[in-house]
């Protein structure tokens, strides 16, 4: 029976283990959104994950209002990753870069211009930005021409991530930012031919990744959906045709592998009473299917036991477990994630999580 602790291959690599890193913003980066050192020791201290998927990456400067995220598009980018992927290789682990143009989620505080959309809605509530939380503005509808420049700056920063030391990409397709907007209709009210029908929707995403499989193989490259219910305002009247499309056209280019964020309705992270679509989605992409959101053991065993899963990513266990693989091998107790330095600045709650070895040292 297949476990958390058995390998997998993964597109171009082979994962030593099943229990992945789940992508994490975690905002100590530059204002200029240039990874810095202590950002090294962040993943190094998490390279026996199977594999890491980096927290959201900015592929252009339209794309990125995060306060202190870090972005893809530039040399000194580039430059400031390569100890970072250096840092985990030398661990014997593996890490991906997760794509990210976050749409009308970002605010002209943090980026200059106004955000850019399907079409012009806006995301409920507040955008974080350097000066505080500001209400979230109504994006300009992209133009059908500059559509293949979103598309170049995706290709850009997944070359780019190559250069940097990256085992591969993970286009961030999920939670309401760009590429979501585009896929469900109650974001996307396009009369072109990106918008409309399911296969409209379905484009830009499907777009997207052919051109960075083009660039740098489909066997670096992952993507990362949430097919049920509601994230950032965005949702879909009909997400079962629309997520079965998706994955029929992610099957079809063979990516390395499909991630999906399934909150429950216990979910802690976007709760949601929408059935998870994941037994839906199996059936449509053939590749292997990382599952995430609130998993613990039990959960993770189960399905990979059932075959509904062939990985299990997560998120905040990883965030204040360094050394989480060797937590669920031991059956050892895991340390809470702290929300108050999920976003912050500095080592607090960010590189001072203790190992186990560690925390019995200190006791
Ligand atoms: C602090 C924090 C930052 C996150 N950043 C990202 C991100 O950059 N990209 C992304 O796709 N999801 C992000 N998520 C969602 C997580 O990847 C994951 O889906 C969520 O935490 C649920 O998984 P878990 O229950 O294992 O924590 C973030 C979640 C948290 C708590």
């Amino acid at each position: 029976m297949t476990t958390i602790f058995d390998p997998i291959k993964l597109g171009a690599d082979t994962a030593a283990n099943r229990a992945i890193m789940a992508p994490l913003t975690r905002g100590r980066a530059t204002r200029d959104h240039v990874p810095t050192p202590i950002m090294v020791d962040y993943y190094a201290q998490r390279a026996s994950a199977g594999l890491i998927i980096s927290e959201a990456t900015g592929i252009s400067h339209q794309g990125l209002g995060w306060p202190y995220a870090p972005g893809l598009w530039s040399d000194e980018q580039v430059e400031a990753w390569k100890p970072v992927t250096q840092a985990v290789h030398d661990k014997g682990g593996l890490i991906v870069a997760q794509l990210w143009h976050m749409g009308r989620a970002v605010h002209s505080a943090v980026t200059g211009e106004q955000p850019v959309s399907s079409s012009a809605t806006a995301t409920p509530g507040d955008a974080h930005t350097y000066e505080g939380k500001k209400p979230y503005e109504v994006a300009r509808p992209l133009a059908i021409d500059e559509i293949p420049g979103i598309i170049a700056d995706y290709v850009k920063a997944a070359k780019n991530a190559i250069a940097a030391g990256f085992d591969g990409v993970q286009i961030h397709a999920a939670n309401g930012y760009l590429i979501d907007q585009f896929l469900r209709d109650n974001s996307n009210f396009r009369d072109d031919i990106y918008g409309g029908s399911i296969e409209n929707r379905v484009r830009l995403l499907r777009e997207v990744t052919q051109a960075v499989v083009d660039a740098i193989g489909a066997d670096r490259v992952s993507v990362r959906l949430s097919p049920n219910g509601d994230t950032q305002g965005v949702n879909d009247s009909n997400p079962e045709p629309l997520f079965a499309a998706a994955a029929d056209v992610l099957n079809q280019i063979g990516i390395a592998f499909l991630e999906l964020r399934e909150p429950g309705p216990d979910g802690t992270f976007g709760a949601t009473d929408v059935p998870r679509l994941s037994p839906l989605i199996r059936q449509h992409f053939k590749g292997p299917l990382v599952l995430n959101s609130d998993y613990g053991l039990g959960r993770a065993q189960a399905d990979l036991a059932s075959g509904l899963a062939d990985a299990i990513s997560f998120g905040r266990p990883f965030l204040a477990n360094p050394d989480l693989v060797d937590r669920l091998r031991e059956g050892a107790p895991l340390t809470q994630a702290q929300m108050a330095t999920f976003y912050s600045q500095g080592a607090e709650g960010y590189t001072d999580y203790p190992t186990l070895a560690e925390k019995k040292a200190a006791a």
